[in-house]
């Protein structure tokens, strides 16, 4: 199986007709002039590819249909020039890869998805509110050569959505070789903030997809999960930024706001910002479904695959010449399986590498001793690591301030039936050597979960003690959370209330991280009236390798 994936963007690449039509990559890659490192076949000293007016996650605001080809594209990784997929559109004689889409709440959005692979695809809208039948179901993949037609109103509240394919088994590879980009939704009043703020979009306002990647002895892009690695997750032996590999942003002493995904198969981050060798505050504005009601101050936060955060960076009190690096602060991945899985059917054997020096409270980083094909070693998850550095440049007078209240908050759902939530239990199933929701994996043609559109729904989350963090995302719909039990320390220590939550948990979730021995309550709000009929939606875990290996339900909504 392995062998044939490998070859696939080799494949791939003869099926891109659009991808020589002249990428504007020269104006995406940085100057290299300053900090031209020696002896490398890799850039070093990028800047932050910042989304422009066309190129690599450039931003695009769709009038009439777009056309999306997922295909791949040599040259276009900003790390090291190697291939990724991408979705590619011409307009106007300008081209975007992966772009940026901007949308107006209200406006009509219509796209043909083109399969330039040599295997089936689907793009699903995360986070988008979107009939099942146009949200990237993986029942509705299409064969190479094929398209598909999407087209549906944009009701979502303003905020920082995300697309990616989402054809069955094939997820984590094509979203890992390049396919993923932004979904931003803009209503009249968060475009309002942006103005009291004066933030622009592509400049002090900016999207970030954080990806960890490996690579080959040419740069490539390696994806070759191991029977270990599928279960426990894929990690990259570094960790790009918008595409590029330790970039930095020249910056001004005034607030920036970050959107940050996480778009990576597996890997945890714990974020956070360090200078002068101390951890500079930030306040959360907003996260999967839009502005919290009122920012948050933080200095950790953590970021799952999947999610989403928002936040505003405040560079005020800094002087030209100091730097800001945005990093991952040391946290316990908590892989809590290892050791007792080692013996299941095909298993590497258990890693044996020095677990980064942070102690007897940090877990191992699953994979550190697994030879990774041509690269380095994976990148410990919870090591101290940097991602990006921002250079502060210039002195600017900026004399606005954060509004206290940021946005209103939907009413979370009616009153609760009465009777016990819905449980999902979250654990491996030793002998599958799969992990799985309830004891099942995924069956397209099963709806082991039945829903009434109009009835409150309180669902339980819980995480197996003896297994590892898993992102549980519902497709189609937004939930509260409302409650964390028997978390572990180092979330516990983050709580904000009586009820166990984090400030991240705060506003509409899609994506929710479920910590081992932790139950994590959630009330769905499946009322959304502008799906007609009955809806197949998803459940699944975003560690995208647990997903493609089943840890994936259907959600019948009638
Ligand atoms: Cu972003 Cu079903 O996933
Ligand atoms: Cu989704
Ligand atoms: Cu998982």
């Amino acid at each position: 199986m392995t062998q044939t994936r490998r070859q696939f963007l080799s494949l791939a690449a003869k099926a891109s007709a659009l991808a020589l039509a002249g990428a504007p990559l020269v104006a995406l890659l940085p100057s290299t002039a300053r900090a031209a490192k020696p002896a490398s076949p890799f850039a070093h000293g990028q800047s932050l590819p910042l989304p422009g007016a066309s190129g690599l996650y450039g931003l695009l605001r769709p009038e009439g249909r777009l056309t999306l080809t997922a295909a791949a594209v040599p040259g276009l990784l900003p790390a090291t020039r190697a291939q990724m997929l991408a979705y590619t559109t011409v307009q106007g004689g300008k081209t975007w890869h992966n772009p940026t889409l901007v949308l107006q709440k209200g406006q009509e959005f219509r796209t043909r998805l083109v399969n330039g692979l040599d295997e089936p695809t689907i793009i699903h809208w995360h986070g988008v509110d979107a009939d099942w039948r146009q949200a990237g179901h993986p029942s509705y993949a299409v064969s190479p050569g094929q398209a598909y037609d999407y087209a549906f109103p944009v009701t979502n509240r303003a905020g920082t959505y995300w697309y990616h394919p989402h054809p069955h088994g094939l997820t984590a590879r094509q979203s890992y070789l390049g396919l993923a980009s932004f979904f931003l939704v803009r209503d009249a009043k968060e475009m309002a903030l942006s103005r009291e703020l004066d933030l622009t979009l592509g400049v002090t306002d900016l999207p970030i997809v954080l990806q960890d990647k490996r690579f080959d002895d040419h740069g490539g892009l390696v994806y070759a999960p191991s029977q270990d690695e599928l279960l426990m997750g894929h990690l990259g032996s570094e960790v790009l930024a918008n595409g590029a590999r330790r970039p930095s942003l020249d910056a001004g002493t005034r607030l920036y706001r970050l959107r940050l995904l996480n778009g990576c198969t597996a890997r945890l981050f714990n974020l956070a910002f360090e200078t002068r060798g101390r951890k500079l505050p930030f306040a959360l504005m907003a996260n999967d479904g839009g502005l919290l009601d009122a920012p948050w101050t933080m200095d950790e936060v953590f970021l799952a695959p999947g999610e989403r955060v928002e936040l505003l960076l405040d560079l005020r009190g800094l002087k030209p010449g100091e730097l800001v690096a945005l990093v991952n602060a040391p946290f316990d991945p908590m892989h809590n399986e290892e050791g007792d899985h080692a013996g299941h059917a095909g298993a590497a054997p258990a890693s044996q590498a020095p677990d980064g020096g942070h102690g007897a409270e940090h877990g191992q980083g699953h994979g550190g001793g697994h030879p990774a094909p041509g690269g380095a070693a994976p990148l410990d998850e919870g090591a101290a690591y940097p991602i990006l550095h921002v250079r502060v440049v210039r002195q600017e007078k900026y004399d606005r301030s954060v509004p206290a209240r940021l946005s209103t908050l939907p009413a979370a759902s009616g009153p609760l039936a009465p009777g016990a939530p819905r449980r999902f239990e979250l654990a491996l199933d030793r002998h599958a050597g799969r992990w799985t929701i309830n004891g099942l994996t995924y069956d397209m043609a099963a709806s082991p979960v039945t829903v009434a559109r109009r009835a409150p729904e309180a669902w339980e989350f819980l995480g197996a003690r003896d297994g590892m963090p898993h992102p549980m995302h519902l497709h189609g719909y937004f939930f509260r959370v409302t409650a964390r039990r028997g978390s572990p320390e180092q979330v516990r220590r983050r709580a904000v209330d009586a009820a166990g939550l984090l400030a991240t948990d705060l506003g509409l979730k899609d994506t929710v991280l479920v910590w081992p021995g932790e139950t994590v309550a959630v009330t769905p709000d499946f009322g959304n009236p502008n799906y007609p009929g009955e809806q197949t939606f998803l459940l699944h875990c975003h560690n995208l390798e647990h997903e493609d290996q089943g840890m994936m339900l259907n959600v019948r909504v009638s």
